[in-house]
């Protein structure tokens, strides 16, 4: 039985990644926004919301966190033609999406060097590989970002025992894809993905179990892809 911190636990591939590690006996420490159903309240736009989300995680744990799923995540439009949105929209998704997942890491780094090892796994995007929408630069950049962020974990901390994993789903269907869905068209998208699908969150969540669980050492620093071959690397 894991002690599994997930962040972003309320909704989407979140709530399913808590379902199936907690079907599979393992201790979820959930977190989200406003903290309702056993959840911890962190909103990563307040200061240092991630600092006091680990403290209380551990709190929660007993004392050990084994695993660290940073999955929380917002994708919002910020047109190119406005400064002010811009860079509201820039400030925003840097520090949800990638400061506080980077802030999660510091502390589980230095948890898992003290208690001989753990797991990270960080839910970056497609678009960390391929780009986004004009309307999206900032999340792509988070997203690739997020996928750096993990390979220098990996590559740094592997001697410590420390796996670091990032995951890149593509349209999954969750409240997160169904706005951009119907906002696109989702016919035309649908085209461009050879499975003919979105992902659902279950098969996200699964990935995140394997990978926090099952995955072989070996396979630390990996990006594993979730996107029906609509980006094939
Ligand atoms: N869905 C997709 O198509 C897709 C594709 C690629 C990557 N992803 C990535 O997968 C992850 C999960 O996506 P999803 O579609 O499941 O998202 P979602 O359904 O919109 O859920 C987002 C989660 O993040 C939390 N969150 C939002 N703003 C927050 C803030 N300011 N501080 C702390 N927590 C906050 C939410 O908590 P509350 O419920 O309290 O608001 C919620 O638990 C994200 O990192 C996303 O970028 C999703």
């Amino acid at each position: 039985m894991a002690n599994i911190l997930l962040t972003g636990a309320s909704r989407g591939i979140g709530a399913a990644a808590r379902t199936a590690l907690v079907a599979a006996g393992h201790h979820v420490i959930g977190q989200s926004t406003a903290g309702s159903d056993g959840l911890i309240a962190a909103d990563f736009t307040a200061p240092r919301a991630a600092d006091a989300l680990w403290a209380a995680a551990i709190v929660a744990a007993g004392g050990r966190i084994d695993v660290l799923v940073n999955n929380a995540g917002v994708f919002e439009d910020a047109a190119i033609d406005d400064a002010d949105t811009f860079a509201n929209a820039w400030g925003r998704s840097l520090t949800i999406n990638l400061q506080a997942a980077a802030d999660l890491c510091r502390h589980a780094v230095l948890h898992f060097q003290a208690n001989g090892g753990g797991r990270i796994i960080n839910i970056a995007s497609r678009a960390g590989h391929r780009g986004d929408s004009p309307a999206h630069w900032h999340y792509a950049a988070a997203k690739g970002g997020m996928i750096a962020l993990t390979k220098t974990i990996a590559r740094g901390y592997a001697r410590d025992n420390i796996l670091a994993f990032a995951v890149a789903p593509g349209f999954t269907m969750t409240g997160m894809a169904a706005d951009y869905l119907s906002s696109r068209g989702g016919d035309k998208l649908l085209a461009d993905i050879p499975l003919g699908r979105v992902a659902e969150p279950q098969e996200v969540a699964e990935t995140i179990r394997w990978l926090a669980v099952e995955a072989p050492p070996s396979l630390t620093g990996a990006t594993l892809d979730i996107n029906g071959a609509s980006y094939a690397r």
